[in-house]
């Protein structure tokens, strides 16, 4: 017989049942779960002694989703069937039921407190609709009760980025009624649900509601800042989409059940897309990339409780922001005082932005300058607990910054460089300290992109990764670790896809045809637009410095280096590949056009139009073929990292899972046959990689995740 998953636990407290919901860790809903809150539903209200029911969770959550253990399971043949589900038995009750939410009603959590009449909250607990995030929507009505409970504003965006509404804001938009303070929040949820009994208050339905229905009916700009938001945070993001959809038809249906009806039709549509499974793999490689094989959970980490940057800069200062954001008080070193002033007032502009925006409070900013300092003494630095150096990155400098700091930092600091893939090792070798030595690289803008890669050199001990990594969470980042190897991963591949980019428009293609087709797969910017924006000339100048010249450049900088001999360097001088106007808008340049046919002639290269697919597949295949040797190095732990480092430091679009799973979704077999194809025609270094090869012989993939 099939077991049940998880109870609910009955008790009568004179008038008041309760319900306590028993599925550990977390309560998710399960066979068990839902089955018995039905039967035990049906019991409390047909016995004539319970007035009121009272709902809660066992332990610390209230129901934290579904229980993915439970999924496809039915019940055992031989059980008493529930007469209603769960559900209909909660909205239906003639008694009032009270959702006393003692910790995470998330998901499905949340969605079975809104069936109840009343909710009432712990301190400290948290409620959300997370489905967003796994690829669904949240299709247990949650997208037609809570518009209709707060209304469709203050519920669209948390809808669309599945982030969490701590107690408080629960309270204030109305999604909770009471917030219960008693030392024992049970007992303090049954006075509740008697208070009602005793006033009179029977069950208050969300499904009646119609307060907030009337008013956003006339309001339609709702649903133009919900798709606005998904046209720029989400944009191809199909289950975003559909939750745009299903919150206007809360709205705008006829009746609640209409609206519900819509919602499991989207809710079905959702379920079959292709991009739900990415969209899995991408939450659980999220999770999975925190897990170092050969390092023990428990590992004591370092407690962080004050940090320091060598260096203010575009990327100093963000990343003393990063700590500043969480209470961590830092000191920002620089070399002198021009370049300390330089760097504050960035950071005091960026916060300062945030506040206009609307996005950050005035006294929030003001208590993180507060914990922002600048010093030009390594002496003030030596008591910080960690120090990411961020001087430009030349290994020299960077050697004798780790010189400096192992003379000056506390025994136990932890010792980082955002160096974006120089030698780890090298600056770790200056210090008798190689052990603390690690690398942290941010990705730009630092107190934005969510991305740490972290960099494990040869002689850096356990506890300095699990530091790294830890601190990585509590500043809200999303680490992967690599090896020290040059460009680490994300860097590594990058390399591949610009340099395909530019043999690409000396095949044929233009830069706005290349640009247009990475746009329209999911990246927020082509490979132009990005080197127009960073500036065609650092690469240039590096080139010139070192005593190169146009003619020995390699084939796929000549364009790019011709440019700049036009004092073309992108953004900042108006022109590069495109030309920009004063609100930076892009126009393509005929002019480029002229100068790319003129290239590929001096290099022999006989141009033809190239299709839109080819384009992709040439953009993309380097970061697979890249990927895939990384792994056979050893320098990422696994595909599903990789898939990671790209979503979150490089804009891959996360709802196609990453690099590796797009090559894995197309068939590695299709990858690998094309790219010996292209490797005819544009030569060895299209040579698929040891390991694409063996899976692909081998009818094999790189890991997908479907849990974690
Ligand atoms: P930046 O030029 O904006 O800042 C470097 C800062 O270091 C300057 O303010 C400079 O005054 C200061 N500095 C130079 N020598 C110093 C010394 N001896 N002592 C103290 N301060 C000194 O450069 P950015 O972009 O912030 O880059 C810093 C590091 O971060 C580099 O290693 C770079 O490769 C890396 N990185 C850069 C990214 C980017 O997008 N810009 C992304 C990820 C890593």
């Amino acid at each position: 017989m099939a077991e049940l998953i998880g109870t609910v636990h009955f008790e009568k407290r004179d008038d008041v049942a309760l319900l306590t919901i028993d599925n550990p860790p977390v309560n998710p809903l399960s066979t068990g779960v839902t089955y018995w809150m039905a039967m035990h539903l049906e019991a409390a209200i047909a016995d004539d002694d319970i007035k009121a029911i009272v709902i809660t969770g066992a332990g610390r959550a209230f129901i934290a989703g579904a229980d993915i253990r439970n999924f496809g399971k039915t019940l055992p043949a031989d059980l008493p069937k529930p007469s209603k589900s769960a559900g209909e038995w909660m909205e239906s009750s003639p008694k009032p039921i009270v959702a006393a939410i003692n910790g995470t009603a998330f998901g499905g959590g949340l969605e079975n407190a809104l069936m109840c009449h009343y909710r009432v909250i712990k301190p400290g607990a948290e409620v959300g609709l997370p489905e967003v995030k796994l690829g669904i929507l949240p299709g247990g009505g949650g997208t037609q009760r809570l518009p209709r409970l707060i209304g469709a504003e203050n519920a669209l965006i948390p809808m669309l980025t599945g982030d969490p509404f701590p107690t408080e804001e629960a309270l204030r938009l109305g999604i909770v009624d009471e917030l219960i303070e008693d030392d024992d929040f049970v007992d303090g949820a049954i006075r509740y649900a008697r208070r009602l009994v005793s006033q009179n208050e029977g069950p208050r339905r969300i499904r009646d509601m119609t307060h907030w229905t009337s008013k956003d009916r006339e309001r339609p700009e709702i649903f133009t800042s919900g798709e606005d938001f998904v046209a720029a945070r989400m944009r191809g993001q199909f289950n975003g989409e559909q939750i745009v959809e299903c919150a206007r038809a809360a709205v705008m249906s006829e009746s609640f059940d209409a609206g519900i009806a819509e919602e499991r039709r989207r809710s079905g549509l959702v379920q079959a897309h292709s991009q739900r499974a990415a969209m899995v793999h991408a939450f659980f490689a999220e999770r999975r990339a925190r897990k170092i094989p050969d390092i023990d959970r428990d590992t004591p980490t370092v407690a962080i409780q004050s940090a320091a940057t060598v260096g203010g800069g575009l990327m100093g200062g963000g990343i003393a922001m990063c700590f500043a954001n969480v209470g961590i008080p830092v000191k920002i070193l620089e070399v002198d005082q021009a370049g300390l002033d330089r760097g504050l007032e960035t950071i005091e502009k960026n916060y300062a932005s945030q506040v206009r925006r609307g996005r950050l409070a005035q006294a929030d900013m003001d208590a993180r300058m507060a914990l922002i300092s600048g010093t030009l003494d390594y002496q003030a630095i030596g008591s910080a607990d960690v120090v990411v150096e961020a001087v430009f990155e030349n290994l020299d400098l960077k050697k004798q910054i780790f010189s400096k700091l192992d003379g000056v930092m506390k025994d136990g600091a932890i010792l980082a460089t955002n160096t974006s893939g120089l030698d780890v090792d090298q600056m770790a070798a200056e210090t008798k300290r190689p052990e603390k030595v690690v690398g942290t690289h941010f990705f730009s803008p630092a107190n934005v992109m969510r991305l740490l890669e972290v960099v494990r050199g040869e002689k850096t001990d356990d506890q300095t990764v699990a530091t790294a990594m830890a601190l990585g969470k509590t500043i809200d980042k999303v680490c992967a670790l690599s090896t020290n190897a040059p460009g680490f991963i994300g860097n590594r591949m990058i390399g591949g896809y610009t340099q395909e980019a530019q043999a690409l428009i000396l095949s044929g293609a233009t830069p706005w045809q290349v640009d247009q087709v990475v746009y329209d797969f999911g990246f927020n910017m082509g490979p132009f637009r990005m080197s127009d924006l960073v500036g065609l000339d650092l690469y240039w100048r590096a080139h010139k410095l070192a005593g190169g010249t146009l003619e020995t450049a390699s084939r796929t900088s000549k364009v790019s280096f011709k440019l700049c001999e036009m004092d073309r360097f992108g953004q900042k001088s108006g022109r590069g590949y495109y030309i920009y106007d004063e609100r930076r808008r892009a126009t393509p340049d005929p002019e480029v056009e002229t100068i790319i046919r003129e290239t590929a002639a001096e290099l022999g290269v006989n141009q033809r139009p190239v299709d839109d697919e080819e384009v992709l597949k040439r953009c993309l295949y380097p970061l697979v073929n890249i990927g895939a040797q990384l792994l056979d190095d050893g320098v990422a732990l696994r595909a599903s990292d990789i898939d990671i480092v790209y979503c979150y430091g490089y804009g891959f679009p996360k709802h196609l899972g990453g690099p590796m799973y797009w090559a894995n979704d197309l068939g590695l077999d299709v990858v690998v046959r094309d790219m010996q194809r292209f490797a005819e025609e544009y030569g060895d270094h299209w040579r698929p990689a040891p390991l694409l090869t063996r899976l692909a012989e081998a009818g094999d993939g790189f890991e997908v995740l479907t849990s974690s």
